[in-house]
C-alpha cells in the first residue's frame, strides 16, 4: 500500500529518511511527508505528488535538516483526498505527537465523534488523524509515557496498522506497532531504520527484525525493547536479508502480477474491511451514506466500463438483477458515450474503474450524468478523476496495481458489487436469513481464493502441455460466462496467445467449427444449475477431439471422465463464484506468459491506464 520509514541514530535523518521514501516508490503513492525532530521542535513537510517535491521542501527546512530522529511516508490514499492536508505525517491537536500509517482504521467515524467531543480539532479527512488524536489524548489525560498511549489507543481500534510515532516530550523514542501492515526493523551498530520493507533498510544494514501482527518495539538510542500489545516482552531475532532490491520490491515474487494475483485473498479482506458486519448483518459503506435513499429507488442500474472493469460490470449484472431485483444493463465505455443513450428518470450509472483515469470511462460517466443520470465510481483509486467526478461511490481497497494486466482489482471490483448489491437488496426484497447467507459467504471468499493459489504448480503444469497452441477458447455459462471472457483477456494481452471467450451455448452457433484436435478449451464447469448443460458443451468438445481444461468445484470427480486437465476451487454460492473461479485463469496466463518468455509485468502495446481515446 504505502510506504513507511524511520530513523533514529547518530546521523542526520533527513537523507536517510527522504532516500528510504524513494526506495518504496515502487509500491505506488499520491502524496508524501517527512517530520524530524530537533532542539524541542517537530520540522513537519508534506505534499500531494512525488518525494521529490516533498525532498525540495525538506532541504529548505533547518529543522529537518539538523535532527537526528524523524519519520516519513508515503501514502496511498484510502480515506480523503490525496492532497496536502491529508498526506502523512499526522500529528495531534498538541502538535507534540506525529505518526504515519499504514493500513485502514475501520472504526475511524466512531473515534472521530469521541475525540471531537473531547474537543480535538481535526485538519484532515483521514482515518490515520484519528489514531494519532487518540494516542495525543490518552497521553494528555491517563499515560506518563508515549508507548502506553500508543497501547492504550490501539486497543480501542479496529482495523489494520502499521505506524511509527515521535514526540517532542520524549525525543530520543520511536514507538513502533503492526498489525495487518508489515513493518521492518533494520538494527544498525548504533542506529536503527524502521521501514515497510527491506527496501529502505538494506542499504543501512541487512540485520533485520519482522515485527509481527499485535507486537510493538520502542526504541530508543540504547535500544529496542519489543511487546505484544498487552506490554508482554517477547524476544526478537535478528536475521539477515537476502533478496536484492528488486526481489524485495517484488515480495519476492518473479513479477508484480504474480505478486498481486497472491494479494488477493489480502485485499478483498480489506474491500470488506469496516464494510461487512457480520454481528450486526449489515453492509456499512460510506461512500453511498449520502444517497443510499436515492440508490433505494433505483429503477434501472447501468454498468459502464473498459477491459477487465467491463468483465467485472457483467458479473455485477447478474449480482444485481439476482440479489437486488434491480433491471441492470452492462455497457462498453467506447460505446455507450456515443450511441445517445436512453436514461431513463431512477436510472443509477456506476462507472467501474481501476485507475480511475479512463478516458472513455469517464465520457460515458459524463454523457449519462448529462442526461440524469445518479453517477457512482467503484474505483481504486482515490481521489481520481472518475472518483472526483461521480456523485458518490465505494473504492476498491486493492492497494496499487503495478501489473499492467489487472488481477487483484477485477475481483475487488466483485467483492464491491456484492456488498451494494446486498445492501440494495436487503433494503429491497432479501431476507435477513438470505442477506446472513451472502454475507457469510463473502466473508468466507479470501480464506477461499488462498486454498485455490495453492494450484498455482499445478496449473503451470497443464499450461506446459499447450504452450505452443497460438489459439485458445474459454467457455462459460451465467455468472462463469464473464469469468470466461476475463480468461481469455488475461491469456491474449500477456502472452500474445490468441483466445476468445464465449458463452458455452454459444459453440454450436459458429465457433464449433473452430476445435481441432488438441486445441486447448478451457470451461469455467463449477456447481451450478447449468452444471449439465456445460458437461454436455464439454463432450461436443471432447468428440472433436478438443482439449478440455476445466475449472470445477472441489469434490466433482464425476467431470473427470469428461476433461483432459481438472482444476478445482472450493464451492461458493453462485454470484460469488466468479471471485474463485477467475484466479485459475489469472494463473493460467501468468504462466503461459512465462513460459513464453513474455514482459509479463509491462506487455508489449498495453499501458496500465487507457486515458487516450
Ligand atoms: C485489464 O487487464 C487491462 N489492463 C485493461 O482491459 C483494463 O481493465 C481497462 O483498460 C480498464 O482500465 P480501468 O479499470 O483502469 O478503467
Ligand atoms: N488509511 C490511511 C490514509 O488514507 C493510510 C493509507 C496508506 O496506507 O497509505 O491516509
Amino acid at each position: 500500500m504505502c510506504g513507511i520509514v524511520g530513523y533514529i541514530g547518530p546521523r542526520k535523518a533527513r537523507t536517510i529518511l527522504i532516500e528510504g521514501l524513494k526506495r518504496l516508490e515502487y509500491r505506488g503513492y499520491d502524496s508524501a511527508g517527512i517530520c524530524v525532530y530537533h532542539d524541542g521542535v517537530l520540522g513537519l513537510q508534506k505534499s500531494p505528488g512525488r518525494v521529490s517535491e516533498v525532498e525540495a521542501l525538506a532541504e529548505a527546512d533547518p529543522v529537518i535538516g539538523a535532527g537526528t530522529i524523524g519519520i516519513a511516508h508515503t501514502r496511498w490514499a484510502t480515506h480523503g483526498e490525496p492532497n496536502q492536508a491529508n498526506a502523512h505525517p499526522h500529528v495531534d491537536t498538541s502538535g507534540r505527537i506525529a505518526m504515519v500509517h499504514n493500513g485502514i482504521i475501520e472504526n475511524y467515524t466512531t473515534l472521530k465523534k469521541f475525540l471531537i467531543d473531547q474537543g480535538c480539532e481535526f485538519t484532515s479527512d483521514t482515518d490515520t488523524e484519528v489514531l494519532v488524536q487518540l494516542i495525543g489524548h490518552f497521553r494528555a489525560n491517563s499515560c506518563d509515557v508515549l508507548e502506553d498511549a500508543v497501547r492504550a489507543a490501539l486497543q480501542e481500534v479496529t482495523g489494520t496498522y502499521g505506524i511509527v510515532v515521535v514526540s517532542v516530550d520524549e525525543p530520543d523514542k520511536l514507538v513502533v506497532a503492526r498489525k495487518g501492515s508489515p513493518l521492518i526493523i533494520g538494527v544498525g551498530a548504533d542506529e536503527y531504520v524502521v521501514a515497510s520493507d527491506a527496501s529502505a533498510i538494506i542499504e543501512h544494514t541487512a540485520n533485520v527484525s519482522y515485527l509481527d501482527d499485535g507486537e510493538m518495539a520502542v526504541i530508543t538510542r540504547e535500544g529496542m525493547r519489543t511487546t505484544t500489545l498487552d506490554n508482554v516482552p517477547i524476544n526478537k531475532e535478528v536475521s539477515q536479508i537476502e533478496w536484492s532490491l528488486e526481489e524485495i520490491a517484488k515480495g519476492g515474487y518473479e513479477h508484480y502480477m504474480l505478486k498481486e494475483i497472491f494479494e488477493q485473498p489480502e485485499v478483498t479482506r480489506m474491500a470488506m474491511g469496516g464494510r461487512l458486519d457480520l454481528r450486526e448483518m449489515q453492509i456499512i459503506l460510506g461512500g453511498l451514506q449520502g444517497i443510499d435513499r436515492e440508490l433505494v429507488k433505483t429503477r434501472k442500474i447501468i454498468l459502464t466500463a473498459c477491459g477487465t472493469a467491463w468483465h467485472a460490470g457483467l458479473v455485477g449484472e447478474y449480482m444485481f438483477e439476482e440479489l437486488a431485483r434491480i433491471p441492470t444493463e452492462v455497457e462498453y465505455a467506447s460505446e455507450f458515450r456515443y450511441r445517445n443513450p436512453i436514461v431513463e428518470d431512477g436510472t443509477v450509472v456506476i462507472a467501474i474503474s481501476q485507475s480511475g483515469e479512463t478516458a472513455d470511462t469517464l465520457a460515458a460517466l459524463r454523457e449519462a450524468k448529462q442526461k440524469g443520470a445518479l453517477a457512482l465510481g467503484l474505483v481504486n483509486v482515490v481521489g481520481s478523476t472518475i472518483a472526483r467526478y461521480t456523485d458518490a461511490g465505494v473504492y476498491l481497497h486493492a492497494g496499487p496495481e503495478i501489473g499492467v494486466a489487472s488481477t487483484k482489482a477485477f475481483t475487488c471490483q466483485l467483492v464491491v458489487q456484492a456488498l451494494v448489491a446486498i445492501m440494495l437488496g436487503r433494503r429491497r426484497f432479501m431476507s435477513q436469513s438470505d442477506a446472513k447467507f451472502y454475507m457469510t459467504a463473502l466473508s468466507e471468499i479470501p480464506d477461499k481464493i488462498e486454498t485455490v493459489l495453492q494450484q498455482s504448480e499445478n496449473i503451470k503444469d497443464i499450461v506446459a502441455r499447450h504452450v505452443d497452441r497460438d489459439n485458445w477458447l474459454f467457455l462459460g455459462r451465467g455468472y462463469n460466462y464473464p469469468v470466461a471472457l476475463e480468461g481469455a483477456l488475461k491469456l491474449k494481452e500477456i502472452s500474445y496467445i490468441h483466445a476468445e471467450g464465449l458463452p458455452a451455448a454459444e459453440m454450436k452457433h459458429g465457433p464449433i467449427a473452430l476445435i481441432h484436435e488438441g486445441m486447448p478449451v478451457v470451461f469455467v464447469a463449477t456447481r451450478c444449475d447449468t452444471y449439465e448443460k456445460v458437461i454436455g458443451n464439454i463432450e461436443e468438445v471432447r468428440a472433436r477431439k478438443g482439449h478440455v481444461i476445466a475449472v470445477a468445484t472441489e469434490g466433482d470427480e464425476e467431470i473427470r471422465k469428461y476433461t483432459d486437465s481438472v482444476i478445482y476451487v472450493p464451492d461458493a454460492p453462485v454470484p460469488l463464484q466468479p471471485m474463485l473461479t477467475v484466479v485459475p485463469l489469472q494463473l493460467l496466463a501468468y504462466h503461459a506468459a512465462v513460459a513464453r518468455g513474455c514482459n509479463v509485468d509491462k506487455p508489449r502495446n498495453l499501458a496500465k491506464s487507457v486515458t487516450v481515446e
